[in-house]
Parts: structure tokens; C-alpha cells; sequence
């Protein structure tokens, strides 16, 4: 999110999205030890991550100095201030997946002694500290998301917190930065996070910040979803019990990924109970936009 040209063509995206009375939130990304080497503008030079520990154990790169802490801590403020001027209505910060922000979260790729790193707060703090530079370049109603997961690329068992008291020491710094809403990813929505309750990750994050929070996972992908969206709630039944969590507010919304990529039309199909219609994801959806 930066650059003349770059932020000239995002407006003309944006102008588009806000014509069709769309809106659009700008995701911020640093891929930290996941970059392909050799990629990106500058391809000689060498992976960082907070101690150069890749998610496959790998020590394939450079641990960041506090010197390149500070200089992507104010990147990410200068994303945010520059995705507003070129019309985003918010901005999302990617602290998931494995990426560099999710690496210092996890102890397995951090391990620095510098504040940065240890306990769970320390962890945290790398997050935090964009959160709040991000919230300092922006006007205070101007909405700051944040995209956590406990999997990883390479590493879906990965997990960040164990149990709810874990996740309240990660989230609870994170939303006094000034995260306004969490963007939970799960691969499937359904599944309990914890032991001894039906909440998922959404949800947990829900009861734990008192933030509005976003599920995902799965929605539109098996035909037994599909099939049952031609039966109850005037087209919609409950599947997976998501409409009831929804209505018993365990998390606010929900996104669709791929059954989207599969069909654009998605959406209006299934609210006018055009199911039959629907085209099915599959991997060369991943190669079209049409
Ligand atoms: C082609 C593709 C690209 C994706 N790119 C991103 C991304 O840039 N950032 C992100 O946070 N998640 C990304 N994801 C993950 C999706 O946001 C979403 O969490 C995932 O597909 C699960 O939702 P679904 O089951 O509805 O597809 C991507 C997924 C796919 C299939």
C-alpha cells in the first residue's frame, strides 16, 4: 500500500467499489520468513522474521533488529494512512497464517529475549505496537480489523493459545490498541475452539474483547450446505448452526472465500433461493475472475 502508481490504481478500485455502494477494507501484509526468495522488489535480499526461524523450523533468514522493528511498526502506519487517502473504508492488519506479525506471536518461530519475545505479552507486543501506530495515522472512527488464526501455513495444528485465558492475554492488548474488530480465521467455522464450550474462535474472541468479531471457514463448500439451503427460513436453513450462533450474537459476521471464487453470484443466488444455480468451487475457479 504505497507508491504513486500503486495507490493511483487503488483509487480507481475504490471509486468502483463505492459507485457499486460496496465497500472495501485494504489488508496489510508483511509474509516475514514465509517470502519466496528471490521475490519481491528487492530480491536479493534475505528473509527476517523475529529470530529468522521459518514456520518449518528452518533457520533460513535474519532475526529483525530493533532498528527494523521500528521501520515496520511505521510502514504499516504509512499503509494505513495511505490506504484512507486512496478511499479504503478501513484497513485490516494480517496478523494471521504464519505470516511475519503471527511469527513473533508464535514461540515456535520466536524466540528472542528482547521484550519482543518470552511470554505471551511480550509476543503481543510487535502486534500491539502496529495496531496503535496504525490507530495514531488514522482518524479514531476510521475501522482497524485485525486477522488472527491459531493455524499456519504448513502448520494447521499450529496454536497460539492454548485456552481462553491464553487468548485473553494475546486479544485484550490488542484491542486497547485500538483493534475495533477481530477477524478470527478458522478453516471450518463450526468446530469449538476450547474444551467445554461450544464457542468458536469468533466467538471466544467475541466474550473475551467485547469487540465485533468475524467467523469464516468452509461456508457454500459441501453439497450437504448446499442441499439444505433449499429448505427452511424462506430459502436459508441452518446449517452447521450458523444462523443460530449469528442470532445468538456469538459472532457478528461471516465471511465467504471460496464459494465466492467459485460463483461471484454466490450470494444473491442463495438469498433468492436460486441454489440449483450455483457453480461449485474448484481449483481453476483459482485461476478466473469471471
Ligand atoms: C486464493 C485464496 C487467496 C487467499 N488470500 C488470502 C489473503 O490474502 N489474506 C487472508 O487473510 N486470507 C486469504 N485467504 C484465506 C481466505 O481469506 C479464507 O480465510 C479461507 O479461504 C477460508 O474461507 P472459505 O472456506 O470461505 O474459502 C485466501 C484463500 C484463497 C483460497
Amino acid at each position: 500500500m504505497y507508491g504513486e502508481q500503486a495507490l493511483a490504481g487503488w483509487a480507481g478500485v475504490t471509486d468502483a467499489v463505492r459507485a457499486s455502494g460496496g465497500r472495501i477494507v485494504a489488508q496489510l501484509w508483511h509474509v516475514g520468513m514465509a517470502r519466496t526468495p528471490g521475490s519481491g522488489p528487492v530480491p536479493g535480499a534475505p528473509a527476517v522474521g523475529p529470530s529468522g526461524i521459518a514456520v518449518d523450523g528452518s533457520a533460513s533468514g535474519l532475526a529483525m533488529t530493533s532498528a527494523d522493528i521500528d521501520a515496520v511498526i511505521a510502514a504499516y502506519a504509512e499503509g494505513a494512512a495511505n490506504a484512507r487517502a486512496a478511499g479504503f473504508h478501513g484497513i485490516e492488519v494480517h496478523a494471521a497464517h504464519g505470516y511475519l506479525i503471527d511469527q513473533f506471536l508464535w514461540s515456535h518461530t520466536n524466540r528472542r529475549t528482547d521484550g519482543y519475545g518470552g511470554g505471551i505479552a511480550a509476543r503481543t507486543r510487535f502486534a500491539a505496537e502496529i495496531v496503535a501506530a496504525c490507530r495514531a495515522a488514522v482518524p479514531a472512527d476510521f475501522p482497524i480489523l485485525l486477522r488472527i488464526s491459531q493455524w499456519k501455513m504448513g502448520a494447521f495444528d499450529a496454536r497460539i493459545a492454548q485456552d481462553p485465558k491464553e487468548l485473553d492475554a494475546l486479544l485484550t492488548p490488542l484491542a486497547a490498541a485500538g483493534v475495533d474488530a477481530f477477524h478470527c480465521s478458522t478453516r471450518r467455522f463450526h468446530p469449538p475452539e476450547f474444551d467445554g464450550s461450544d464457542l468458536n474462535f469468533a466467538g471466544w474472541a467475541k466474550k473475551l474483547t467485547g469487540r465485533p468479531t468475524i467467523s469464516v471457514g468452509s461456508v457454500g463448500l459441501d453439497n450437504e450446505f448446499l442441499q439444505a439451503f433449499q429448505g427452511q427460513r424462506g430459502g436459508v436453513t441452518d446449517i452447521g448452526g450458523l444462523l443460530d450462533r449469528m442470532e445468538r450474537d456469538e459472532f457478528d459476521l461471516i465471511a465467504v472465500g471460496r464459494a465466492l471464487l467459485g460463483d461471484p453470484a454466490w450470494l444473491s443466488k442463495v438469498l433468492d433461493g436460486r441454489v440449483d444455480e450455483l457453480r461449485p468451487f474448484q481449483r481453476e475457479s483459482l485461476a478466473s475472475l469471471a
